[in-house]
């Protein structure tokens, strides 16, 4: 699963691409024009007032660009960004260390923000409420709590479940993005953006095309761009035409929608074995071996929102559309069958 084509989880081979082709300031930075036009206003508003920007959460699906955006915040700001991520911070005293390093206005920026430990947690509230930091001294009875003052700073926090963040930690966010998926001529333009920084030749319809298969996703986009690279390089003359990528992402069996073959199998096997549905989320996982988990938080969230499955109180259910693209016959609609006659 993890190594799917199409999975929008960081891998290990996109690292080093992701820090080469990501923009750096906001002017760069394609798409979520609404949580680019409030950030610039905010970002702008707190510079003229020489203070720290308000805590941000940032949040939405994996790959739409939230490391990217607090990188970009800070240098837009002009500090410094540390950066970590929730279950990376295991004790109070990790945090405590972090927040004493920072400097008058730098950015903290906490990935996985809603798997922070429930201790570590508390230890963040006054940090970012007052910038102190409550510090128990001794033990026992004779414990007394000694506040510390830390720098103003900003806490960028993302996470792609804002539903699991505790309610006081949600609320201690001053500025709240929420990331959506990229449009397809947001991709196209990321795309022809990126294979210029690489330096590789591509006509305007193979970006389109690399794009359209990458679910909404840059991503997605930028490692299917670095794949046809190669067949270009080594199938054609290094150009990037739209007959290569075509048929790079046939070999790579990635269809015009971006699915690969585990969406085509879950999807058949709810058309195949259970009529479309509803079918519940662990009956589907038993059937074509997967976790429900796995399910729920990497195959489903693209076929949801290109609408090809509902979530319905009773099952997941695979729509018409769904059922076209994959080549089948939708059934009947209920209520559409011959009428009995007198
Ligand atoms: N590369 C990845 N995400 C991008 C974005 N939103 N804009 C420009 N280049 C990108």
């Amino acid at each position: 699963m993890e190594d799917r084509i199409i999975s929008a989880n960081l891998m290990m081979e996109d690292q080093g691409m992701e820090l080469s082709l990501r923009p750096r300031y906001l002017g760069e930075y394609i798409g979520q024009q609404q949580a680019k036009d409030n950030l610039k206003i905010y970002i702008e508003a707190a510079k003229q007032r020489k203070e720290a920007l308000d805590h941000v959460l940032l949040y939405g699906p994996p790959g739409l660009g939230k490391t990217t955006l607090s990188n970009i915040i800070a240098n837009e700001l002009g500090v410094n960004v540390r950066t970590t991520s929730g279950p990376a911070i295991e004790r109070p005293g990790d945090l405590a260390a972090i927040l004493t390093n920072l400097q008058s206005g730098d950015v903290l920026f906490i990935d996985e923000v809603h798997r922070l430990h429930r201790t570590v947690e508390e230890v963040l509230y006054p940090a970012m409420e007052d910038f102190a930091l409550d510090i128990i001294i001794g033990k026992g009875p004779s414990a007394r709590s000694v506040r510390l003052d830390l720098p103003p700073f900003t806490l960028i926090g993302a996470t792609t479940r804002a539903g699991l963040l505790s309610a006081p930690l949600r609320d201690r966010f001053g500025v709240v993005c929420r990331l959506e998926y990229y449009t397809n001529d947001e991709l196209e333009f990321i795309v022809s953006r990126s294979a210029d920084i690489l330096q590789v030749e591509i006509v305007g319809e193979a970006a389109r095309e690399i794009g359209m298969r990458s679910r909404g996703t840059p991503r997605i986009a930028n490692r299917l761009l670095k794949r046809v690279r190669d067949f270009a390089q080594v199938v054609g003359d290094g150009i990037i035409t739209l007959d290569i990528a075509q048929s790079a992402l046939k070999q790579m069996q990635v269809d015009q929608l971006g699915l690969d073959q585990i969406d085509h199998k879950m999807l058949r096997s709810i058309i195949l074995n259970f009529k479309g549905g509803p079918v519940g989320l662990d009956t589907i996982a038993a059937t074509i071996g997967e976790e429900s988990q796995t399910i729920e938080d990497v195959y489903e969230p693209y076929l949801l929102q290109i609408g090809f499955l509902q979530r319905t109180p009773r099952g997941r259910t695979v729509t018409p559309l769904a059922y076209q693209h994959l080549g089948l016959k939708p059934p009947a609609p209920p209520g559409s069958q011959a009428t009995w006659e007198l």
